[in-house]
């Protein structure tokens, strides 16, 4: 198969560095103290939903009901472990393989962009050595409803200034793929719950693959 598309936009967490470890990690930790039962299938709902959305998935799990201000706390406090994780990142986490297909891809002449529901997104582009090379970026702290909800990905196909259709979508969460259909784009599914999550285009089997979908 061989897409017509101007740009691509990758989700950040679990696509272009596996800040998803670093996520399961301080969740775990804080599930762990809270008592409440957490593993990876729990971990994989939680793949390109916000913080908040995230918790409240834990919490699901605590058989008690908690105030907003305590669900707050709870989130600063997973977020501060998190951050503690992305602080030992370097560019090494960005894998060869992906520095080489962006790099192939912006000589093909496609725009590339980051569609991601972190709000610490910039922290982690500067972390791998990626800031500045993106044509947009997208994240969350510009948008109201994460994945699955298309807001993020239109806002960054607004930022390149393409339409929709013309955008190629590269995800590892279901809820990322699901994103990217309802606004209109094609969805690439590679690691995660995205593949094979029934709503993708295609299966991607590595990021290189990219290289033989966009000509
Ligand atoms: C997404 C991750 O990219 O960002 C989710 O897949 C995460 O797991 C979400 O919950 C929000 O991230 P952050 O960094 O704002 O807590
Ligand atoms: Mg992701």
């Amino acid at each position: 198969m061989k897409l017509e598309k101007k740009a691509v936009i990758f989700d950040l967490d679990g696509v272009l560095c596996h800040t998803d470890q670093f996520h399961y990690q301080a969740w775990k930790g804080l599930a762990g103290r809270l008592g409440v039962y957490f593993d990876e299938e729990i971990n994989n709902r939680l793949r390109g939903v916000s913080r908040m959305a995230s918790l409240d998935i834990i919490l699901e799990g605590s058989g008690r009901s908690y105030t907003r201000a305590e669900k707050e706390a709870l989130a600063a406090e997973k977020n501060e472990a998190y951050r503690e994780l992305l602080k030992g990142m370097s560019p090494a986490d960005a894998a060869a393989e992906v520095r080489e297909t962006l790099e192939a891809l912006r000589a093909r002449g496609y725009l590339l962009a980051v569609g991601s529901s972190s709000r610490n997104a910039g922290f982690i582009l500067e972390r791998i050595g990626l800031e500045g090379f993106f044509d947009a970026v997208a994240d969350g702290t510009e948008i109201t409803r994460s994945k699955p909800d298309p807001e993020v990905f239109l806002l960054a196909a607004r930022k390149l200034g393409v339409r929709p259709e013309d955008c190629a979508v590269v995800e590892d969460a279901g809820a990322g793929i699901e994103a990217a259909g309802a606004g209109g784009m094609t969805a690439l599914a590679l690691f995660g719950d995205a593949r094979g999550c029934g709503l993708e285009d295609y299966d991607l089997n590595s990021f290189r693959e990219l290289l033989e979908l966009l000509p």
